[in-house]
C-alpha cells in the first residue's frame, strides 16, 4: 500500500507538471479529486483501515491530497501565465484612440437651406416652392423681360430641344407662381436650384443654388425690404454684419438695388478678396416692377412689395471663408466634416 502510494504521489505529480492547457489540468483534477476521483475514493477507504495502518496509510494519502492540491494550483497559476506569451513582443497601446465609424451628416447646403427658412420663418414668412424646369413665361416674359430685350442676354439659359420648357435660370420665376395663385398679404422665400450654361470654375457652378424673397402688401416698402434683409442676414452670416445698399438693375424690380454686406474675412478693412473694398456683393433685390404685379394678376395702384434674390452657395462661402464652390458637390469626406454634425 505504501508503494502503491508512493507510485501514485510521483506519477500524479509528473503528470500535473506536464499539463499543457488549463483545460488539461481541470480535466485532471476532477479525475483525481472529483467525486468518483482517485485520491478521493483512497481517502474514504481510510475510514475502513485498522488503527496502525490509519496512521501510516492515513497519514500519507491526506498529505499526497495535500500535495496534489498545491501542484495543481501551481501548474494552474504557471499556464495561465504563460497563455499570453505570445502576445509579449506585439505592443499594444491601450491609449491609442479607436477607428471611428463615419456617420452620415446632412449636407452644408441642406443645413443652410434650413437655416434660412427658420430664420424667415421667425419673421411671419412662409417657404414656397416651384418647379426646376419652367416655361419662357414665367421666367422671362412674366418678369418684365420680353423676348428681345437685352436682359435675357444676362443669363444664359439651358433650353429643352424639342419643347418649348426651360431650366430656371433664378427662382424668380416662383414669385409669379404664388402672386397668381395668393392674394396679399404675401410673405415667402422660396429656396432651389437654379441652372446656367456656366463653365465651371471656382465661382461657377452650371447648378447652383438661390433663395428668393417676396413681400407684397398695401405699404410694403424698401424700408421693410432694409429691416428684414439686415435681421435675416445677421442671423445668417455675423452679428456684426454691415449692409450697403446701391442702386442697380434687374427688369423685373424698380427702383433696383445690389445689397454688399462687410467682408468678413478683413472685417471691412480691406484685403485681396474683397479687392481692398473692404465690401462683398451679395444679393439683388429692389421694389416689384408694376408690370409684374400685372402679370401675377395684382393691381399695382393697390399693392406693392418687395423682393429679393440670393446665392446661397456664395453666402455660405462668404460665411466659411470658402474659396472653391466646386467643394459644395465633389461630397469629398474632408470637406464634408468640417461642419458640424447637426
Ligand atoms: N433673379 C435675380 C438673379 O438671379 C436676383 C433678384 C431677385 C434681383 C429679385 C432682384 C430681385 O440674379
Amino acid at each position: 500500500m505504501k508503494n502503491h502510494l508512493e507510485q501514485l504521489r510521483t506519477q500524479t505529480l509528473e503528470t500535473i507538471a506536464k499539463a499543457k492547457t488549463v483545460q488539461e489540468l481541470e480535466a485532471l483534477e476532477a479525475q483525481l479529486l472529483g467525486k468518483k476521483g482517485e485520491l478521493t475514493t483512497l481517502l474514504k477507504g481510510i475510514k475502513d483501515l485498522t488503527v496502525e495502518e490509519k496512521q501510516v496509510v492515513g497519514k500519507m494519502t491526506n498529505e499526497l491530497k495535500k500535495d496534489v492540491e498545491a501542484a495543481l494550483l501551481c501548474r494552474s497559476e504557471e499556464l495561465r501565465s504563460s497563455q499570453y506569451d505570445h502576445l509579449k513582443d506585439q505592443f499594444f497601446d491601450t491609449s491609442l484612440p479607436g477607428t471611428r465609424p463615419h456617420p452620415g451628416r446632412l449636407h452644408p447646403l441642406t443645413k443652410f437651406i434650413r437655416e434660412i427658412e427658420d430664420t424667415f420663418m421667425a419673421l411671419n414668412f412662409t417657404v414656397a416652392e416651384g418647379p426646376e424646369i419652367e416655361d419662357d413665361y414665367h421666367n422671362f416674359s412674366a418678369l418684365n423681360i420680353p423676348e428681345d430685350h437685352p436682359a435675357r442676354d444676362m443669363q444664359d439659359t439651358l433650353w429643352a430641344k424639342h419643347i418649348p420648357y426651360l431650366l430656371r435660370t433664378h427662382t424668380s420665376p416662383v414669385q409669379i407662381r404664388y402672386m397668381e395663385s395668393h392674394e396679399p398679404p404675401i410673405r415667402i422665400i422660396c429656396p432651389g436650384r437654379v441652372f446656367r450654361k456656366d463653365d465651371v470654375d471656382a465661382t461657377h457652378s452650371p447648378m447652383f443654388h438661390q433663395f428668393e424673397g417676396l413681400m407684397v402688401d398695401k405699404t410694403t416698402n424698401l424700408t421693410h425690404l432694409k429691416g428684414i434683409l439686415t435681421i435675416a442676414l445677421r442671423r445668417l452670416i455675423h452679428p456684426d454684419l454691415e449692409l450697403r445698399f446701391r442702386s442697380s438693375f434687374f427688369p423685373f424690380v424698380e427702383p433696383g438695388l445690389e445689397v454688399d454686406v462687410t467682408c468678413v474675412l478683413c472685417a471691412g478693412k480691406g484685403c485681396s478678396v474683397c479687392k481692398q473694398s473692404g465690401w462683398l456683393e451679395m444679393l439683388g433685390c429692389g421694389m416689384v416692377h408694376p408690370n409684374v404685379l400685372k402679370s401675377a394678376g395684382l393691381d399695382p395702384n393697390v399693392y406693392q412689395g418687395f423682393a429679393f434674390g440670393a446665392g446661397i452657395e456664395r453666402l455660405l462661402m462668404i460665411k466659411h471663408k470658402i474659396n472653391d464652390i466646386r467643394l459644395f458637390y465633389e461630397n469629398d469626406p474632408r470637406f464634408l466634416e468640417q461642419f458640424p454634425l447637426v
